[in-house]
């Protein structure tokens, strides 16, 4: 199933990837973490070395029954590896991108990408004893940092708590075990809602609850906290690490979840900060395939408007950096802040993120 890692190790170092230059990444290998989570791992074409934050995403660009689909996934890779990224990816029933990527992304298939980017990292905060939950796939940016601290690290201080609902789901079970077992600094534990089937299990059993925190981390206060999950877990979570009385200004989680808020919008109130042109009144949208029409309040984006009138478009963030909502302009101009989610040229090309543009005046979109 796997192709073999051309490394550049053995030649000339590559150039790095340059986000919003560099675009294309090819399968080179495809290994199963679970029954259901594989993960796939890429290399750059041309050959490139990979600079990121650990625990960043990169926006997949996929063409799926003739449509152009964009999901991001949160790199599972260490930039201390530079030569490779990798995406850990499950199964989910009835989802698009996930089922297509097990059934479909093979080596020596290319695809098309965004980023990486994302502020989720250990890296922007100052360096302290670490806490790591995560739930689920949510595991990906937290092996990433745990693989890079891990790398790098002599005087590691992490302790690292994964839920997930059996022992079979536990993803890099044996990896995490490894480190463990490798950095005297780095402790890790799991807690599962059931030990079937898997009756021989000698972990934790049920839930992350304070008594059980407590117990694998007595000194969970003293430590920056990461965490990474299902919405409900990191809600959860808040609430536990709250009424426990900790300093939530160390806490830091992954802020938006992709999937999620696709299914959910984030209706934004209309706001006008500046005394700009843009300020003076808002516009009318109009989606030539839908045959939509909506309008924008004054400092309001394309995508708040569309939202808060009923109009459901694809997206993701909300914040210009997955791409998600990318739509061609046809007509009218805008004001865009994105976050490195559109590429220059199609910026030139007449392609604009409706969650981060506001109209300057009426405007035409294709879709
Ligand atoms: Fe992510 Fe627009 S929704 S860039």
């Amino acid at each position: 199933m796997n192709a073999p890692i051309h490394s550049a190790i053995f030649t000339e170092p590559a150039p790095y990837w340059q986000p919003g230059v560099d675009d294309t990444l090819e399968c080179v290998a495809v290994h199963d973490e679970t029954h259901d989570v594989r993960t796939f791992t890429f290399r750059a074409v041309p050959a490139r070395r990979f600079a990121y934050l650990p625990g960043q995403f990169i926006t997949l660009e996929l063409e799926i029954d003739g449509e152009t689909v964009n999901r991001c996934y949160t790199l599972s890779s260490t930039p201390t590896r530079p030569d490779t990224v990798t995406i850990t990816v499950k199964r989910v029933p009835g989802g698009q991108v996930s089922n297509w990527l097990h059934d479909n992304m093979k080596p020596g298939q290319h695809v098309s990408v965004l980023g990486p980017s994302g502020e989720f990292s250990y890296a922007s905060a100052p360096v302290r004893p670490y806490l790591f939950l995560s739930a689920g796939s949510g595991i990906t940016p937290l092996m990433s940092m745990s693989r890079a601290l891990a790398d790098l690290g002599p005087q590691l201080d992490i302790a690292f708590v994964h839920s997930a609902r059996t022992p079979a789901d536990l993803i890099f079970r044996h990896e995490l075990v490894q480190i463990a077992r490798m950095r005297p600094g780095f402790r890790q534990a799991a807690i599962v809602q059931s030990r079937h089937p898997e009756p021989e299990w000698h972990g934790l059993e049920g839930f992350l609850d304070l008594a059980a925190l407590e117990r694998l981390v007595p000194d969970f206060r003293q430590r920056a906290v990461y965490c990474c999950g299902p919405a409900p877990y990191m809600s959860a979570v808040r609430k536990l690490l709250t009424d426990a009385g900790y300093d939530m200004a160390l806490y830091h989680e992954e802020s938006f979840n992709f999937a999620e808020l696709a299914a959910s919008p984030v209706v934004e109130e209309a706001g006008c900060q500046a005394e700009t042109a843009e300020c003076e009144g808002g516009f009318e949208v109009r989606f030539a395939k839908l045959g939509d029409v909506i309008t924008t309040a004054p400092g309001q984006t394309v995508l708040a408007a569309a939202q808060q009138q009923g109009l459901r478009l694809p997206s993701s963030c909300s914040q210009g950096v997955c791409g998600t909502c990318k739509t061609k302009l046809l007509e009218g101009k805008v004001d865009m802040k994105h976050g490195g989610g559109i590429r220059q040229r199609e910026i030139d090309q007449g392609w604009i993120l409706p969650c981060c543009s506001i109209p300057l005046t009426p405007l035409v979109l294709d879709r």
